[in-house]
């Protein structure tokens, strides 16, 4: 199975807009994406400065930019990322 590289932002305005909750993604993920997902901290991605900095906390999945993210979200882009979505 190909590998899901979760990039979570922890500049200024993704960690003031709640990032650091999102690194807990790693202890509540399912057991089948254990050994796939791999988590990084960044630092900040440009995104919100491109974006609407409102917009934050940005993460990236696989290259794909969560808006808004939180572990919810992030999760679900996870998901579809497995189902080929
Ligand atoms: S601080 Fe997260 S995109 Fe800039």
């Amino acid at each position: 199975m190909k590998k899901i590289l979760v990039e979570i932002c922890t500049g200024t305005t993704c960690h003031v807009m709640g990032s650091e909750a999102i690194m807990e993604i790693r202890d509540m993920l399912a057991s089948r994406f254990k050994d796939i997902v791999e988590i990084k901290a960044t630092s900040c991605i440009g995104l919100c400065r491109e974006r609407n900095a409102e917009q934050a906390p940005f993460v990236k999945v696989n290259g794909r930019v969560v808006p808004e993210a939180n572990l919810l979200r992030v999760t679900q882009m996870i998901n579809e990322i497995e189902r080929g979505d």
